[in-house]
């Protein structure tokens, strides 16, 4: 048996499969925007991990502030504070978007949602809860309830309350009504039938600012400012998962503040770890007062430690030092560029959206009638990995293959460089492949695409 399906095999023998397939190697090193397998293969890592090595994998700041909390203290009693936690929260509130300022320090992005939700439920005295279609919020009770682009079927009924509105994609209308340039129409239409379907109950609308795992799609510009005004005529908080989006994702500290809108709570996870379980809910002083004499608790093994908020402080110091705001956002132009002149060569490239170092990547079969090629991603997938990139690909049967591109911010002209060579080249050998099959002939030599 060789080495990668020995792996393969202690996988099913001795873990609970949990979604998905694994990668066929020992996975031994990760280090800046690289992965290292057993078999000495160097992969370029253009998931940041699972989204959460925004600074590149075991950053050396992230590193030290892990060694010197070894030091001091890793775990504490969840009532006492550690110092580390009063500066990340004093941190925090210096950067987020006023009146937000108190923050709840956390472990993960499920959790951080199930708190902000929780929150919204107790200051509102409501429980419906409306999510936009596509998105992803994490896998506990609330959060799951309202994300809708992960597995929900065979677990039984969801929270009570739990609402979707069809999601603002230009490029596949989820109402068939535009193409290519979103008029809110999917939006009036969601809130027709939540008002519809409403006992009466509201208590928070929730969503990313960039539906990452529904497809990277970018809501039109006004879209946040007017779900706002929907959320506010009907009493309910707005929730920010800024979980992919904050801490430079974008090019911005937040995607709130780009898009000049504030939400009444903010939750933030994977890009303010480094690595490490480390998230946070922030809110204002007003919101904050009333759930706490509501009784609000959400006492957690880990709330308050101090070795993840230590990490989170380093993270936000590396930003800084670094220049990572700007960095992403000068590094995310030049992978559009890049990206672009692909989708000149490639007619199967049907669209790029994304902002900042999230991109996204739409696979067609046809740019006219929009099809999606999932045979094509898939199988061009596999190929950049054997070729070492790493790159996640989103498929939703009814939606199309997206590919959500996101290296480290840290990430080089030389490895936006390489991972385009690989692409080429695994796109090129795939599509070449799914013709011959399907035509028994050699595919023609690239050809400039009509239009891009
Ligand atoms: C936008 C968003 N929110 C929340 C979560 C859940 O975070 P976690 O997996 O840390 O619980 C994710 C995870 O992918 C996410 O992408």
């Amino acid at each position: 048996m060789d080495e990668s399906s020995s792996v393969q095999q202690d996988f099913r023998d001795n873990l609970i499969r949990y979604g998905g397939d694994v990668y066929p190697e020992i996975v031994e090193r990760a280090q800046g925007c690289y992965v290292f397998d057993a078999a000495g293969k160097k992969i370029l890592d253009f998931t940041s991990g699972q989204m959460c090595a925004t600074v590149g994998h075991s950053h050396p700041n992230v590193v030290a502030a892990i060694k010197k909390s070894c030091d001091t203290a890793l775990h504490l009693f969840s009532g006492m504070i550690p110092r580390s936690v009063v500066q990340l929260a004093e941190k925090l509130a210096k950067i987020v978007p006023k009146p937000l300022r108190k923050s709840l320090l956390l472990s993960t992005g499920s959790e951080s949602n199930e708190a902000a939700l929780k929150m919204a439920k107790l200051y509102t005295g409501g429980f419906e809860v409306i999510g936009l279609g596509g998105s992803w919020h994490g896998v506990t009770a609330n959060a799951g309830a309202v994300s809708y682009a992960s597995d929900r079927k065979g677990y039984g009924p969801g929270m009570p309350g739990s609402f979707a509105i069809p999601e603002p994609n230009a490029y596949r209308c989820p109402v068939k009504h535009c193409r290519d340039r979103c008029d809110r129409t999917c939006m009036n239409i969601g809130f027709e039938l939540y008002d519809m379907q409403s006992t009466g109950a509201p208590a928070a609308i929730i969503a990313e600012p960039v539906i990452s795992a529904g497809g990277v799609i970018v809501p039109p510009p006004g879209y946040f400012a007017a779900l706002q005004a929907e959320a506010r005529k009907r009493g309910m908080l707005l929730i920010f998962d800024e979980a992919q989006t904050a801490f430079g994702r974008l090019g911005h500290w937040f995607a709130a503040s780009h898009l000049n809108v504030t939400p009444d709570i903010m939750t933030v996870s994977k890009t303010l770890g480094g690595g490490m379980p480390l998230a946070g809910v922030i809110t204002t002083d007003a919101i904050e007062a009333r759930c706490h004499e509501r009784g609000f608790a959400f006492y957690t093994s880990h709330v308050s430690d101090p070795l993840p908020s230590a990490v989170g402080l380093a993270v936000l110091q590396t930003i800084e030092q670094e220049k990572l705001l700007e960095r992403s956002a000068e590094m995310g132009d030049y992978l559009d560029a890049r990206l672009a002149e692909l989708q000149a060569r490639f007619e199967e490239i049907g669209d790029l959206r994304g902002m900042g170092l999230l991109r996204g990547i739409e696979l067609v079969r046809d740019r006219e009638t929009r099809e999606p090629h999932h045979q094509l991603g898939a199988l061009t997938t596999q190929r950049c990995l054997e070729l070492g990139l790493s790159m996640n690909i989103r498929r939703r049967p009814e939606r199309g293959s997206v590919w959500r591109i996101a290296p480290p911010l840290t990430v080089t002209t030389a490895d936006i460089d390489l991972a385009m060579t690989i692409f080429d080249q695994a796109l090129t050998e795939t599509r070449d492949v799914l013709v011959r099959q399907s035509t028994g002939r050699t595919a023609p030599a690239q050809r400039a695409a009509s239009a891009v």
